[in-house]
């Protein structure tokens, strides 16, 4: 081995004067590149496509056999990387629902990634474990989850929606034939299950399908209403046709905040139909979930209490940095049907002892310590100081879509924002699905916005999720006039898309 003692000292956290030298020191260096590249007056990107970025891929790659000064490391990362990451907290970056990351958070991802703690296993995570045990209880209060709730921690809404599923599967294989999926798989009979979501749902809602070995065809689409929420005639029409045609109705997902237009399946309403039939009723709250912290909106999410479990994300409207997300369940018991129990690490007898292994409640084992990132943000914003940004979100969007109506050239797909994303187009008789990509394209490639692009009944058309607080009506006026600006030049010049 090479290193020396001193050499592996700058490498590794620990006491020495060495130790703590370097890690102030790559911190240090790391935070002054990052502020000298928000000093930059700049637009969201950097324009470049990716054919274009092969030089600068190969320049971070060159390794030295033992390694190089930090500082030439970082004037490559300063030159070549971070100029073409897209600047989530650029206010013109109004894409996704890909949030600007809160100060709070990014100190405790620090704190995070230097301790390392692993929740799966008490003897990984000491305190940390209990920790996240509260948060997860403050959140089942927050939505008035009864004394049985439980939750934990999950990558994000994907991995949320996936528990979801996979627990409503399990309880109807055990209560329908009392069938152990998790030791048998899946029953013969599988194939005839059925899970109903509005056609506006996630995509998870087919990958998880996909994924439980139910397939596509397994979820069935429910139609929307005119505020793109889910029918509930529609509904009930969907739940008989599948009962007359002997298949098996498992579970409903319903939307709270659909990713286009943040529409709120109505809950208490899918409750009371479904719930008769026994199905299992997921709320998928990934985006709508945050509204739980304000006074004015809480009320849209009205019955999410009934649902059987729940997605929350707080890497979209609770402001945190990738990845940060949790799964709620109304009765904890159903954990049991993912329980595993390995000897080197969350024995049974640990159980009786009351050690708590956190594994027992997740389909990941290695977990990061996500919940020190809530836990500081909500103490240093407090939830009234979450809940007025939320709010003023959602106003704002409402100001911005009544300020597109007025816009002779665009149109407004909703124009009452249920949260805080607006869908619009820019209107021209033959060719607005060209222009309106042609639009969202120019403006990517010149960098001056990052707006998203969504099909609306077969048509495409512009959205902004409206998730930066420091977005001003001057610039959406900007980005609206660049829109008007580029569509007009597009129908002058006679450019067909190819
Ligand atoms: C409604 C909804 N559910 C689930 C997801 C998936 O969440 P994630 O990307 O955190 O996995 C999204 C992502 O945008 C979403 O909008």
């Amino acid at each position: 081995m090479q290193s020396t003692k001193s050499s592996v000292d700058s490498l590794f956290i620990n006491q020495s004067q060495l130790g703590r030298e370097s890690f102030q020191a790559a911190l240090h260096t790391s935070i002054d590149t990052l502020l000298a590249e928000w000093q930059k007056d700049k637009g969201p990107y950097s324009g470049i496509l990716p054919g274009k970025l092969a030089a600068s891929v190969e320049s971070l790659f060159q390794f030295q056999p033992f390694g190089e000064p930090i500082e030439s490391v970082f004037q490559d990362i300063k030159e070549h990387l971070l100029p073409h990451l897209v600047d989530v907290s650029n206010p013109k970056c109004l894409a996704h629902l890909h949030c600007p990351p809160l100060i709070p958070a990014l100190a405790a991802e620090v704190l995070v990634s230097s301790f390392n703690q692993s929740m799966d296993s008490f003897d990984q995570s000491g305190i940390a474990s209990l920790v996240e045990e509260e948060i997860l209880q403050w959140l089942c209060k927050k939505f008035s989850y009864g004394d049985v709730a439980d939750g934990t921690f999950t990558s994000g809404g994907t991995q949320s929606n996936y528990m979801g599923l996979l627990l409503a599967r399990d309880a109807f294989c055990q209560n329908t034939w009392q069938w152990n999926v998790q030791q048998k798989g899946l029953p013969s009979e599988a194939h005839r299950m059925r899970i109903l979501c509005s056609k506006n749902a996630h995509f998870t809602v087919k990958k998880s399908a996909s994924q439980l070995g139910l397939g596509e065809q397994a979820v069935v689409l429910v139609e929307t209403d005119e505020h793109h929420r889910m029918d509930l005639n529609d509904l009930k029409q969907k739940l008989t046709a599948l009962k007359e045609h002997d298949l098996l109705p498992f579970a409903v997902v319903a939307t709270c905040g659909t990713t286009d237009f943040g529409s709120i399946d109505p809950v208490r309403d899918v409750y009371d139909i479904a719930k008769p039939d026994g199905l299992w009723i997921h709320a998928d709250a990934a985006y709508g979930g945050a509204l739980v912290l304000s006074e004015i909106y809480r009320g849209k999410l009205d019955g999410i209490e009934l649902a059987d479990s729940m997605t929350i994300d707080f890497h979209k409207q609770f402001y945190q940095p990738i990845s940060c997300g949790a799964f709620l369940l109304k009765d904890k018991r159903h954990f049991g049907l993912i329980d595993y129990h390995a000897d080197y690490l969350n024995p049974k007898e640990d159980e009786l002892e009351g050690i708590l292994h956190l594994v027992n409640k997740s389909v990941q084992t290695t977990r990061r310590f996500d919940a020190l990132k809530l836990l500081l943000s909500l103490r240093l914003i407090g939830e009234e100081g979450f809940g007025d940004i939320i709010d003023h979100t959602i106003q704002f969007a409402q100001d911005v879509a009544a300020l597109i109506e007025q816009n002779d050239h665009l149109e407004v797909i909703n124009p009452e924002p249920e949260i805080n994303a607006v869908v619009f187009r820019f209107m021209d008789e033959k060719r607005a699905d060209d222009i309106n990509k042609i639009i969202h394209r120019t403006l990517f490639q010149t960098g001056t916005a990052v707006v998203a692009k969504t099909v609306v009944n077969g048509h495409t058309c512009l959205k902004f999720t409206l998730l930066n607080p420091r977005t001003t009506i001057t610039h959406i006026e900007e980005i609206l006039s660049d829109i008007v600006d580029i569509g007009i030049a597009h129908i002058q010049s006679g450019r067909v898309l190819r």
